[in-house]
């Protein structure tokens, strides 16, 4: 008896540091509370990504949604400009033409910084304003992940959302990854950071960091089925007709922007298909011209 309790325990304490906190499959009565940071500037498939998943999961695990900038109403994805722009470097060959695109939607903040519910996951997207929050010194983001960080079960950025976490301390001494179109603007900020190059996204401990924008639909791919178990994620995933990187260490794109340390050897090109089947590549059966 006392034997079985203590390897129930064991076996209790070694579930909880392997494979998160909960159980597999999730107790789908218990209400998973997801954050988003908003500010302006920020990228939209960062936020929309990831939450069009969540929103399909959520018909069958009863979460709420909090949407969480400084104040509440309309958030522009059109970053503010800077207050000197003429200090900003022209862009180089092979960048974007501009970091104020004009066109972008709004997505309304629900909550601020201190009325935002406790939170179960907590997802910081990047954009062309984290740029101009670090040029302005501001560090309300960081001061939020900061006070809620003991709360969360999973903290999660997203391209240059990056930024805030090695700013906010919270990346001290962990593996990471961002934007390698931005890898080396990101990546003065924090202390004791293992920045890691290859990496489609990066997982440690409950804090996840994935690569550049579009990055962030695998991470939430691999974060979820973890959550909620593999078979409520591949039903969603297929329904959305999305073929996820499921290897998160596949990552051309350290190639293409030239990130030190990026791994020249692999091949860049991955073979991705519908989650839940043994596929072919179309070009290994000639489909593809
Ligand atoms: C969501 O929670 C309600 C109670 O708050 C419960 O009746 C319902 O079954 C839950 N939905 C799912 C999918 O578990
Ligand atoms: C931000 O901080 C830097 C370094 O302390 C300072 O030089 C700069 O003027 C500050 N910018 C603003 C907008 O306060
Ligand atoms: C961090 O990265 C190193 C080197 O790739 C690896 O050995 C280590 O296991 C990683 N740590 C975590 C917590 O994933």
């Amino acid at each position: 008896m006392f034997l079985g309790t203590t390897t129930a325990v064991l076996l209790g304490l070694l579930l909880h540091s392997t494979a998160g906190v909960w159980a597999k499959p999730r107790d789908t009565s218990k209400v998973l509370s997801i954050g988003v940071v908003l500010f302006p500037g920020f990228q939209p498939l960062d936020v929309v990504g990831p939450l069009d998943m969540i929103f399909l999961l959520s018909g069958g695990q009863n979460m709420t949604l909090s949407t969480i900038w400084r104040e509440t109403g309309p958030i522009w994805a059109r970053a503010p400009e800077l207050a000197h722009p003429e200090a900003a470097p022209p862009p180089a060959e092979g960048t974007l033409p501009s970091t104020y695109p004009l066109v972008g939607p709004h997505i309304v903040a629900t909550h601020t910084f201190s009325n935002a519910p406790k939170l179960d996951i907590l997802l910081v997207p990047g954009g062309g304003g984290n740029v101009v929050l670090s040029e302005n010194n501001d560090t309300v983001i960081e001061d939020f992940l900061v006070a809620r960080f003991d709360e969360l079960e999973y903290l999660i950025s997203v391209c240059t959302g990056a930024v805030s976490l090695a700013k906010s301390g919270l990346l001290k001494g962990r593996n990471a990854t961002t934007s390698k179109y931005a890898w080396s603007w990101v990546t003065q900020f924090g202390h004791g950071v293992k920045w890691t190059p290859n990496a489609r996204w990066v997982e440690d401990g409950k804090v996840w960091t994935s690569s550049g924008v579009s990055s962030g639909l695998d991470m939430t791919y691999a974060l979820f089925k973890k959550i909620l178990g593999e078979k409520a994620v591949d039903v969603v995933v297929n329904a959305m007709e999305y073929t996820p990187h499921q290897n998160r260490h596949w990552d051309a794109f350290a190639v293409v922007h030239k990130v030190p340390g990026a791994d020249t050897t692999r091949p860049l090109g991955d073979c991705v298909g519908p989650v839940g089947y043994d596929f072919k590549c179309a070009r290994d059966i000639g489909k593809v011209h």
